[in-house]
């Protein structure tokens, strides 16, 4: 999440963004503004910002770690122009909307707006925008150009050892993609409490983090996520996802900063 400003002193917040009413992008274009302004004109824009008394909480719509047309031919720009730039923004937009009109999940990071709005089961209106948010920034970065190799070194075993083989992790983890039904994700995670990777799928916007579970991978499965580039065709779209764009490095990663919450033994992912 962006951070653009925190107007109070006991904000807990480091993800947040607090902010008047304005939206997001109409707060970074008059900031900007500003300090090219005389005086006179500055003076006229505090007066105008005081009659913008009321403050907000909301978040911004983060970027993929990587330009729309690069996961060409695999994932299409247009696809994510839809995707991230439609779907994805109108998760933030109706998130902000709804967070406006509730002052007691005001000051929750993200992960504890997920956990606090899925209520063990009974989730609260904001869960799903909340988790959405969460779930397609997780998933933009679960991608990079030229991905889909074989991970390496400690993810690679800590694989073999929880999967029998990475060629049976791959096997397993596309099985589940496809049969799983309606709009949802599937996951690569750590279990806290095992200590050993598995897969998980899940429906519509709930993500792992509600069981605690250690998210290291993830797919999404809605329509919205392939149509444009495979039609109805799950399958080519999962098997190119395995095969092009999972990102093991970030896997790697997000397995070495998990290693600080779940004792795996022998380190296994080289902390730099
Ligand atoms: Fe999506």
């Amino acid at each position: 999440m962006n951070l653009l400003s925190c107007s109070s002193n006991h904000c807990p917040l480091s993800s947040k963004v607090l902010a008047s009413t304005s939206p997001p992008s109409k707060i970074l274009k008059s900031s900007v503004r500003v300090r090219n302004l005389g005086w006179g004109e500055r003076r006229d824009n505090m007066r105008n910002n005081r009659r913008v008394s009321k403050v907000v909480a909301y978040y911004g719509l983060k970027s993929p770690p990587y330009r729309l047309d690069a996961l060409e031919p695999y994932m299409s720009q247009r696809t994510l122009e839809v995707h991230w730039g439609a779907h994805h923004r109108g998760y933030v937009e109706a998130l902000n909307k709804q967070l406006a009109k509730n002052d007691i999940l005001y000051g929750c990071t993200m992960d504890e707006l997920i956990r606090v709005t899925y209520n063990n089961g009974n989730p609260l209106p904001e869960f799903n925008n909340a988790a959405q948010v969460w779930n397609h920034d997780f998933f933009w970065e679960s991608m990079q150009p030229g991905g889909g190799e074989m991970p390496t070194l400690g993810i690679l075993q800590q694989i073999e050892k929880d999967f029998a083989s990475f060629a049976n992790f791959k096997e397993k983890f596309i099985e589940a993609a496809l049969t799983s039904f309606g709009s949802g994700w599937v996951w690569l995670v750590l279990k806290r409490e095992k200590k050993c990777l598995a897969i998980v799928k899940t429906s519509n916007a709930v993500n792992p983090l509600v069981w605690n579970d250690i998210p290291i991978i993830s797919l999404d499965l809605w329509e919205h996520a392939y149509y444009l580039d495979y039609k109805n065709d799950r399958a080519k779209y999962v098997n190119t996802f395995m095969n092009h764009l999972v990102s093991w490095n970030a896997a790697a990663a997000r397995m070495a900063r998990a290693q600080a919450f779940v004792n795996l033994g022998e380190p296994k992912i080289p902390v730099a």
